[in-house]
């Protein structure tokens, strides 16, 4: 293990990140989910410890063989809304706000209340799904000066123009200062040890790309985040 000197340029800032996948119950043993790991957001989160910061880590099943830092706070949660919750009450507290998370888009209308049984549904099953609140654009509606707010998007894209083109089109509609994109599909972006980011600041414009490990993409989204708070402070 190389020991890398970093950076304290993040010393005396308060940082939440939020990471992993939500899952939606469906009934006590199912559930709706996604492939998200964790495994970005808790190398920003470590990343961030050792630049100097005080991390909170919001976590949302993480896979087994991930580990957050132990110099981390981690607090665990489930479902969409409570990390929307999680992330409403830690935010008030924080100068940097980073959602790693893969947030479910929608839950399950009626959560059963004991297993859905076949026999009840013979042939075919339908399940219906309401929209889940956006907590990043909460987050936004309720930034406070100096506060630096950070969204990611793993999209589905033909090539590096679409991702681009995607990720200007997001982080104008959110209102965040940075989004990370990353292309992903079947054998892309999930299982993987490797990552490649595209930054944008607020207005679309592309202020880093980064691949590499996931720690060194990690720096590279701080660096930004540093950047970013270096101009929006003039
Ligand atoms: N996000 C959020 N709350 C949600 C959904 C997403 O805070 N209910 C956050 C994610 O954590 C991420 C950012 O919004 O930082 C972008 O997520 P993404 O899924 O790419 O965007 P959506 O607005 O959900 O649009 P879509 O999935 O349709 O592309
Ligand atoms: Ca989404």
């Amino acid at each position: 293990l190389a020991l890398v000197e970093r950076p304290q340029d993040l010393r005396g800032l308060s940082i939440v990140v939020s990471a992993g996948g939500t899952r939606e119950p469906i009934d006590p043993v199912r559930y709706l989910g996604n492939r998200s790991s964790g495994r970005q957001g808790v190398a920003i989160a470590r990343a961030a410890a050792d630049r100097g910061a005080d991390v909170t880590l919001v976590a949302a099943h993480l896979d087994a063989d991930v580990r957050p830092d132990p110099r981390v706070d981690v607090i665990a949660v489930g479902t969409a809304e409570e990390l929307g919750r999680t992330m409403d009450a830690v935010a008030a507290g924080a100068d940097v706000i980073v959602m790693a998370a893969a947030v479910a888009d929608y839950s399950v209308a009626s959560i059963a209340e004991g297993k859905l049984r076949k026999q009840d549904f013979p042939g075919a099953l339908t399940l219906e799904l309401v929209e889940n609140r956006d907590i990043v654009a909460g987050l936004v509606g309720r930034r406070r000066p100096g506060q630096t707010i950070v969204a990611f998007a793993a999209e589905t894209v033909s090539g590096e123009d679409e991702l681009r083109e995607r990720a200007r089109a997001k982080v104008i509609r959110k209102g965040v200062d940075l989004l990370a994109a990353n292309a992903v599909g079947w054998t892309q972006g999930f299982e993987v040890v490797d990552n490649s980011l595209t930054i944008v600041d607020r207005e679309g414009e592309v202020v880093a790309t980064a691949s590499g490990s996931k720690d060194d993409t990690a720096h590279a989204l701080l660096d930004a985040v540093v950047a970013a708070r270096r101009t929006t402070a003039t």
